[in-house]
Order: C-alpha cells, then sequence, then structure tokens
C-alpha cells in the first residue's frame, strides 16, 4: 500500500513520487528569495538581507509561543503599563525580547525603536554599533486579542541611519516614512505569514510549520484598487470626527449603482485588518477621536511600514488630508489617524474629510 496516497499497492506510487518532486520544485523559502533579490543590487553588502533573515528567525520563535498559548504560562498582563499608557502582555514583552535579542545578534542594525521601550536601545556590541541600519518595531501588534485566540502580528520598519557611525541617535529614526528601506509585517493566524517590501512589490510568505520555513505564497500582492469592506471600531463613532461619520453613513447607505452597503470588518489587530484588507480589498480608519485627538496609532512602527506595504501593492494611506510617508517624524512614539486600504476608497474618505472636518481640523491646530 502507498504510505503517502494509500491507493495504490506500491511503497510510494508513481502519482505521490511525481507530485512530491513538483512539489519540492516549485517550493521558494524567504531565505532563497532574499538572496535571489539581493543579486539584483550587485553593490549591496547583504546586511540588509540579513536584516529580513533575523526578523524572520524572530518570528518564527514568537509565532511557535503564541502557538502554545494556551497551554504554557504565556497569557494574560505582565503586571506592567508601557510608555502608551497600555496594560503589556506577556507576549508583548516575550516578542519585544525575541525581535531585540536576534536584531542584536545579527550585528547588522545599530538601534532598533520599539513600542515596548520608552527610549531607543543602542546595540552595543562592536559589531553592531557602525551598523548601518535601524530598526523600529512593533513586537506585538492586537495586544487585546492575545488570550482569547485571534490573529496578532509584529510590524517592523528599516531605515539606513543619519549618523555616521558610533551607537544610533534619536535622529535616525525622525525620518519620513519614504525614506524607509523595508518594511514588514507578520500574522500570526491561521497560519503565519510574512509579508514585506523592499520598495520593489510587495511579496508574502507562508510559515510551513512541517519544515520550519517561510514559503513564498502571495508573490507581487496587489491590492484592488476599490472593494467593499470597511474596518474601523464604530464604537467609538461619537467621537469621531464628521468626516468620518459622514463617510460611514455613506458606506452604510442603499446604492446598487455601487454595489453598497458596504462590509462592516473589524478584529481590533491591526496587522489581521488591514492583511485581510490587502488581499480582499477594502478601507481601514483609525482616525482622531474627541478622547485621542492625535489618533491611537503610532506613525513610527504602524503607520509608516503598513503605509509602505500598502501603497507598494497599489493602495493608499493617508492621515484623512496627507499621505502617510510624508508626515514629518518628530517624536519616536508620535501618533497619528489612519486612513489606509484601497486607494479609490481612501480618496473617497478623504474627500469627506476635505469636505467635513477640514475645519474641525485648522481649528484644533
Ligand atoms: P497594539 O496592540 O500594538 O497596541 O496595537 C493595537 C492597535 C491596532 O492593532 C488595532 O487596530 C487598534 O489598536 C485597536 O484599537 P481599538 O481597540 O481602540 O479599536
Ligand atoms: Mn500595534
Ligand atoms: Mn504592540
Amino acid at each position: 500500500m502507498c504510505i503517502s496516497c494509500c491507493s495504490n499497492w506500491q511503497k510510494i506510487c508513481d502519482i505521490c513520487i511525481n507530485s512530491k518532486q513538483k512539489r519540492m520544485v516549485s517550493v521558494k523559502t524567504l531565505g532563497q528569495f532574499i538572496i535571489e533579490k539581493q543579486a539584483d543590487f550587485p553593490f549591496s553588502k547583504g546586511e540588509l538581507s540579513r536584516l529580513l533573515r533575523d526578523i524572520g528567525i524572530a518570528s518564527k520563535i514568537v509565532n511557535r509561543e503564541v502557538n502554545k498559548a494556551g497551554i504554557a504560562d504565556i497569557l494574560g498582563g505582565a503586571g506592567e503599563i508601557n510608555i502608551q499608557g497600555e496594560n503589556v502582555q506577556k507576549l508583548d514583552v516575550f516578542a519585544n525580547e525575541q525581535f531585540i535579542a536576534a536584531l542584536s545578534a545579527g550585528g547588522e542594525c545599530c538601534a532598533i525603536a520599539s513600542e515596548e521601550n520608552e527610549d531607543i536601545i543602542h546595540i552595543k556590541n562592536e559589531m553592531s554599533r557602525n551598523a548601518r541600519y535601524v530598526v523600529a518595531i512593533d513586537p506585538l501588534d492586537g495586544s487585546s486579542n492575545i488570550d482569547v485566540n485571534v490573529s496578532i502580528g509584529t510590524i517592523f520598519s528599516i531605515y539606513r541611519r543619519k549618523s555616521q557611525n558610533g551607537p544610533g541617535t534619536n535622529e535616525d529614526f525622525y525620518q519620513r516614512g519614504t525614506e524607509q528601506v523595508a518594511a514588514g509585517y507578520v500574522i500570526y493566524g491561521s497560519s503565519c505569514m510574512l509579508v514585506y517590501t523592499t520598495g520593489k512589490g510587495v511579496n508574502g510568505f507562508t510559515l510551513d510549520p512541517s519544515i520550519g520555513e517561510f514559503c513564498l505564497s502571495h508573490p507581487n500582492l496587489q491590492t484592488p484598487k476599490m472593494a467593499k469592506t470597511y474596518s474601523i471600531n464604530e464604537g467609538n463613532y461619537m467621537r469621531f470626527p464628521d468626516g468620518v461619520k459622514k463617510y460611514i453613513k455613506y458606506c452604510q447607505e442603499e446604492d446598487s449603482s455601487t454595489d453598497r452597503p458596504y462590509s462592516s470588518r473589524y478584529i481590533g489587530s491591526g496587522v489581521a485588518d488591514i492583511h485581510r484588507n490587502l488581499i480582499t480589498g477594502g478601507i481601514y480608519m483609525y482616525p482622531t477621536t474627541s478622547k485621542s485627538p492625535k489618533g491611537k496609532l503610532r506613525l513610527l512602527y504602524e503607520a509608516n511600514p503598513l503605509a509602505f506595504i500598502i501603497e507598494q501593492a497599489g493602495g493608499k494611506a493617508t492621515d484623512g488630508f496627507n499621505r502617510i510617508m510624508e508626515l514629518d517624524m518628530k517624536e519616536l512614539h508620535q501618533r497619528t489617524p489612519l486612513f489606509i486600504g484601497s486607494a479609490d476608497m481612501v480618496d473617497m474618505a478623504g474627500e469627506y474629510m476635505k469636505k467635513h472636518s477640514a475645519v474641525e481640523k485648522i481649528a484644533k491646530a
């Protein structure tokens, strides 16, 4: 009996051998892909490739921990409040430590800015001090979903340092999103995926747990220009600017010519919501609210990397008025409103903001 398909009386039948060989030929791991892409830049020294590889390794370790979250003592709060005033979860701490350890050991980045650390982390070993890159990271995005088996993520953004050498400085991070050399996210979902861009399109890799490798599963991702999904925490409705309120009503109106009403989908994990919208199209909004007048999401390690990915996939990202990647970075943990996703939907939301909220915005400035 064939040990693979059970339908033929051979140890491994010809059909299974053939399909196994076909499968083996078509798999491209993240490591292979990175090396191939590096060949496009003959003068590169491979540092960026190694950084991406280090991030891939750390995310596999985090994924392993996320997978056993229910059975290991890794759920729940760590008993601390972070710089953002939010409850820190044990997995936030674990993920932060893993990414810092991987990036420190790799020797390719001289400083890290993390959501979980008030100040930048200088990597002190000799190898890293003079490294050319800095990395900004949200080690665990969607913390509120950790304990309930819902997708969470990691977001990262890589810049070339501004300072010449020695330990990295805050100024190395005070760059516009347009200066990012790479950005990506990992989604710990029904499967674990790593999606990244270096400014030449977006590629997605799915972790094959049987071989422990991220394999290219979504080459050259493009997001639909127009779609039927809007994602926003509508519990905050009364606190939204008028432009957002009116745009939500537009999404909910009945109109067969534009195929409305749209569907509302909101997980509360930015990575998961934006990943879904990247694949199927849609708009994700986290606008200002009367409670958070600057917005909630952070420019450096949430909005900018996600904007880079979405733009590379043909979508758009704004703060309601301006392109996210052109906003000035003035503080490490600076917040921003975010409207991101299918280009036509982001444009339409922007029109509502201009029409109904421009005056509010000027009044607050
Ligand atoms: P984090 O867990 O890193 O603090 O980020 C959570 C973010 C984002 O992922 C999500 O879309 C949003 O906050 C959810 O906020 P609300 O609970 O206010 O909707
Ligand atoms: Mn986050
Ligand atoms: Mn986080």
